[in-house]
């Protein structure tokens, strides 16, 4: 079973930026933790970051390999349309993640645009976020694979 796991903008800057908000695990210490979590759950794992909206279009639309998605799409949970219409294309089963409750901080972070197409999302955890992801895409990926989802 292969995932893939896009970080999007600015979380390569995580333990440096907003500590308070986004904790001081860096991004590479998170990608540790789930390179450990992939070993234990026996499936393979990719893991991409981007700035770039279309960059990460392009990743979603090339994923066509995996079994199933984890994304943080960042600041572009709120605003990409072109996130979302690439996640509905491909019908990978995607789960969103979020660091931080979104629904706890400003109001313009309340509505995701990934939601609706996602398999659902996971928000609030800090770093066991992209863990409780992960294992949630590799269970979803299973069970799409027997076509009992
Ligand atoms: C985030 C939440 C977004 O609102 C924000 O723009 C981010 C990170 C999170 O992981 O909590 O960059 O996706």
């Amino acid at each position: 079973m292969k995932i893939l796991i896009i970080h999007g903008p600015n979380l390569n800057l995580l333990g440096r930026r907003e500590a308070d908000v986004y904790g001081t695990n860096t991004l590479d210490e998170i990608n540790k933790l789930l390179k450990q979590l992939a070993k234990d759950l026996k499936v393979e794992i990719d893991i991409k970051q981007s700035n770039h909206e279309g960059e990460i279009v392009d990743l979603i639309q090339n994923s066509k390999q995996y079994d199933s998605l984890v994304i943080n799409p960042a600041a572009y949970t709120h605003t990409s349309v072109a996130i979302r219409d690439a996640i509905a294309a491909v019908e990978i089963p995607t789960v969103e993640i979020h660091l931080s409750n979104i629904y706890k901080r400003e109001e313009f972070r309340h509505t995701s645009l990934i939601s609706p197409v996602a398999s659902g999302q996971i928000s609030g955890f800090g770093p066991e976020s992209y863990l409780l992801g992960l294992r949630a895409a590799a269970s979803i990926a299973t069970h799409a694979k027997k076509g009992t989802s």
